[in-house]
């Protein structure tokens, strides 16, 4: 059967990346996070001392991209795919608040992206990929078979992140957690380089009220609606 390419743009923590993994396992293809691409950069600022405090060395960023190489591991135990930075393996850490506090004034600068974007695109050339982002219908697959455009209230957004937070261990309160969001939502729609928009052909689902299971059932009616027409 043809492979497609399914792109999931929308809010932070509104559940895209539980949505993505749900489909690539339903039909065995493959889940990139590009959130986490954006994140793993965003750590190497940090860790380089490019960030003070809320400024962030654009200029020495930019330079630096080459030695700049995010990738992703598969880790067989926890069966997931796990994000590294120059071969290091960062998933733990690239979630934490401070690269979260952080990673929308990476994700603004346009050399970034340029760079993000060809991975991206890389990745997708053989099909059977489910991505998700904020630009991935618009920008990166335009042609994209299926583009999922997610929303959900910010205040349930914000209570679902804290849970998952805290059933890590973290400390972060709710209230850190909702000033996050929308900040996030706040910088993702308002950047001039690739900000997040619904693509016009894109369908919509807002998960508020609706559980994981029932967010599934309606991707995949438009999933086997498209690779039927194949
Ligand atoms: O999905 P996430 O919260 O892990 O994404 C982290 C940040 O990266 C988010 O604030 C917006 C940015 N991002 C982006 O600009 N473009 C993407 N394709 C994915 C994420």
């Amino acid at each position: 059967m043809d492979k497609i390419i399914i792109a999931i743009d929308g809010y932070s923590s509104c559940g895209k990346s539980t949505m993505a993994k749900q489909i690539a396992k339903a039909l065995n293809y493959i889940y990139i996070d590009t959130g986490a691409m954006y994140r793993a950069v965003t750590l190497y600022a940090l860790r380089n001392g490019m960030l003070d405090n809320h400024d962030l060395n654009e200029a020495a960023l930019i330079a630096a991209l080459p030695e700049i190489k995010v990738s992703f591991s598969y880790n067989s135990d926890l069966n997931r795919s796990e994000t590294c930075l120059n071969g290091e393996n960062v998933e733990q850490e690239i979630r934490g608040i401070e690269v979260s506090n952080h990673v929308s004034k990476v994700a603004k600068i346009k050399e970034v992206r340029a760079k993000m974007v060809d991975l991206q695109r890389e990745m997708g050339q053989q099909k059977g990929l489910v991505m998700d982002g904020r630009d991935i219908g618009t920008v990166v697959f335009p042609q994209a078979e299926l583009k999922i455009f997610m929303t959900a209230d910010y205040k349930i957004r914000a209570r679902r992140r804290f849970d998952e937070l805290q059933a890590k261990g973290d400390s972060t309160s709710y209230e850190e957690v909702l000033a996050n969001i929308t900040n996030r939502d706040m910088d993702d729609t308002s950047r001039t380089e690739n900000p997040l928009i619904k693509a016009d052909d894109a369908v919509v689902i807002d998960n508020s009220e609706i559980t994981p299971e029932e967010q599934l059932k309606i991707a995949l009616t438009h999933i086997y609606r498209i690779l039927d027409q194949k």
